[in-house]
């Protein structure tokens, strides 16, 4: 797994978003998995910046996005279909027909779930996976406990989880208590994988996930069988860890390796 650590929230979105752009530089139709919630906000609006400013072309990809609350239909202000929408897809010439978010407002959720994984498939699979971390080590919604080899399927969600998102709905008894994952089986399969996480709440779990052992308790963990996952943290996230001047050599001298092995 490589770490970067970055100064900021700013740095650290400007870094993760110039990673996704230059995936989209070199595999134009590239298949991305994309994630909701306030981390990847800033890298969202590094990725419109790149695409107004320099003409980065999001015309071929196709994205999968990871969830999706079960209830809430897509026009609805909390869904993550609204949230995609607002925050990145009306702001860049993707083509509709190549987005793909969960649907969490339909009568046959499994049922969606297998056509859901079906897709992926169809698409010859997920290039790279966009992360974020939620306090209890989800991600996606793969509360702890979730099997490494589950698949897109319906999660009941954590105490915590349901805590931290309260802030967006007007009362706690309104967050929806079910959600539609990908499963960490499915984030792992992804060729690349990178994973953001900012602030000092983030900071016990992001030391947890890196350096402590893989368990199914903390899902993030998943991320060290990953073949390759990056991770981008703010200072404050960072600030557990207890190998940050080695991640930190690395990322000065990443140069010299890549002399050697080419891209
Ligand atoms: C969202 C998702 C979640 C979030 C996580 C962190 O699509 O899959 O795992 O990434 O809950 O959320 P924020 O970024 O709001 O702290």
């Amino acid at each position: 797994m490589e770490v970067i650590i970055t100064s900021d929230y700013e740095e650290m979105s400007r870094i993760s978003a110039e990673l996704i752009a230059q995936e989209i530089r070199y595999k134009h139709d590239i298949v991305l998995g994309l994630a909701t919630g306030d981390t990847p906000v800033g890298t969202y609006q590094e990725l419109i910046r790149i695409h107004k400013e320099e003409g980065l072309d999001f015309s071929k990809i196709t994205s999968f996005n990871l969830d999706e609350y079960v209830g809430l239909p897509p026009l609805h202000p909390n869904s993550y279909n609204y949230f995609m929408k607002e925050n990145l897809f009306n702001h860049v010439n993707v083509n509709p027909a190549n987005i793909y978010v969960p649907q969490g407002h339909i009568e046959d959720p499994e049922h969606f779930c297998f056509w859901y994984e079906a897709q992926i498939q169809k698409a010859g699979g997920i290039d790279l996976q966009v992360l974020g971390i939620g306090r209890d080590g989800h991600i996606g919604f793969n509360e702890p406990g979730s099997s490494f080899a589950s698949r897109t399927r319906i999660k009941a969600l954590y105490k915590e989880t349901i805590e931290d998102n309260a802030r967006f709905f007007s009362h706690q008894d309104d967050v929806p208590r079910f959600a539609v994952t990908m499963g960490v089986g499915t984030i792992l399969e992804a060729r690349k994988i990178l994973l953001i996480a900012n602030g000092e709440k983030k900071a016990d779990i992001v030391a947890e996930f890196i350096e402590g052992p893989v368990t199914s308790q903390i899902t993030a963990t998943a991320l060290q069988l990953s073949k390759s996952a990056t991770v981008v943290l703010d200072q404050e996230a960072a600030s557990k860890l207890k190998r940050t001047e080695y991640y930190n050599w690395v990322r000065d001298n990443k140069h010299l390796v890549q002399k050697k092995v080419g891209r």
